[in-house]
C-alpha cells in the first residue's frame, strides 16, 4: 500500500495507473475507520483495478468547532486496517495541502441539501461538496463509494455531480451495524458506557416502526419513533423525518411515494448519532 500525503503525488500516481488502462475506485473517509468503512473498501476492491482511500478530517464541513476538535483520529490503526482490506493508495493529506487558500466556492446543491442535516448544520453540505469535488478532481475515479448511514449525504453528492458535470458512478453501500443493531459510526467511541447501552434502542425502535406503520399514518409513525426514543433518559431526538428517498421531501401519506425513508438524529448524551430506515411496501 502506497501512503501519499501530497496532492501532486496523488495526481501523478493515479495518472500513471489510468494510463495503463486501470479503473480507479475512490472511498472518501474521515478516518477512525470501522467495519462500515471497510465494507466500502471491500466493495471498491471487488469492482476496480485500483483502490484509493482518502483519510482527511475535513474542517470545512464542521459547523461546530468542538466536534472538529474531538473527532477521533487514529491514523496508524487506519493504515493497518486499509492495508489488510486491500487498499492500494491511502491519501492522508494535511489541511494546508487541501486548502492552501480558503475555499470560497458555494455549490448549487438544490433542495436535498436544505432539509434535515442541511437545516440543522448550516454550511455542512457545502463543506462536504468542497472536499468531495476536490477529491474527484485529484483522482478522477470511475466509481466513488459512500455509506447509506449518511443517507442525505449521498443525495447531496448526486446533486453536486449533476450540477458540476462529473462523470462517475456513485455506489451507495448498506449500513453496517453492531451485533446489537447500533449503526457503526466513528462517533460511537465517544458514547459513555451508559449511553452505549441504550443507543441500540434507536435502531430497534426504527425497525419496530416499520410494523407500526402498517396500521398507522405517517404522522403517527413519526410521533411513535420520537416519543419511544425520548422516553429513554439521556436520549433526545433532534429530528425524525419521513421522506421520499429520492427528493427527500416529507411525505404525508404512505401512498405518496414507492420509496420512503425515515431519517433520524438523536443526541445520546452529548454525542449526535444518525440512522435511517426504509419503509418497505
Ligand atoms: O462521510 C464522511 O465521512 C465525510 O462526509 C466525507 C464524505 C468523507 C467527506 O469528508
Amino acid at each position: 500500500m502506497n501512503t501519499i500525503s501530497s496532492v501532486d503525488d496523488l495526481k501523478a500516481t493515479v495518472k500513471t495507473l489510468k494510463g495503463q488502462g486501470k479503473s480507479v475506485g475512490l472511498v472518501p473517509t474521515m478516518g477512525a475507520l470501522h467495519e462500515g468503512h471497510l465494507s466500502l473498501v471491500t466493495r471498491c476492491r471487488a469492482e476496480n483495478d485500483v483502490v484509493v482511500v482518502s483519510v482527511f478530517v475535513n474542517p470545512t464541513q464542521f459547523n461546530n468547532k468542538e466536534d472538529l476538535k474531538t473527532y477521533p483520529r487514529t491514523e496508524e490503526a487506519d493504515k493497518k486496517l486499509l492495508e489488510a482490506a486491500g487498499c492500494d493508495i491511502v491519501f492522508m493529506p494535511c489541511a494546508e495541502e487541501i486548502y492552501p487558500e480558503p475555499d470560497n466556492r458555494i455549490f448549487k446543491l438544490g433542495k436535498v441539501a436544505e432539509v434535515m442535516e442541511g437545516a440543522m448544520r448550516p454550511g455542512h453540505f457545502n463543506g462536504v461538496a468542497q472536499i468531495v469535488s476536490k477529491l474527484f478532481d485529484f483522482v478522477s475515479p470511475d466509481r466513488a463509494y459512500f455509506g447509506e448511514k449518511d443517507f442525505q449525504q449521498i443525495a447531496v453528492i448526486r446533486s453536486m455531480i449533476a450540477s458540476e458535470g462529473y462523470k462517475l458512478e456513485i455506489v451507495s453501500c448498506p449500513i453496517i451495524r453492531e451485533a446489537d443493531g447500533l449503526a457503526k459510526s466513528s462517533r460511537n467511541v465517544r458514547l459513555t458506557p451508559e449511553m452505549r447501552k441504550i443507543a441500540p434502542n434507536i435502531a430497534r425502535i426504527l425497525s419496530e416502526s416499520c410494523n407500526f406503520a402498517k396500521s398507522n399514518s405517517v404522522a403517527a409513525t413519526q410521533q411513535y419513533v420520537i416519543d419511544s426514543i425520548n422516553a429513554f433518559d439521556g436520549m433526545e431526538v433532534e429530528y425524525y423525518q419521513i421522506v421520499d428517498g429520492i427528493s427527500l421531501k416529507e411525505v404525508n401519506d404512505w401512498k405518496d411515494s414507492s420509496y420512503i425513508v425515515g431519517c433520524i438524529t438523536v443526541y445520546c448524551g452529548d454525542v449526535r448519532l444518525i440512522d435511517n430506515i426504509a419503509y418497505l411496501k
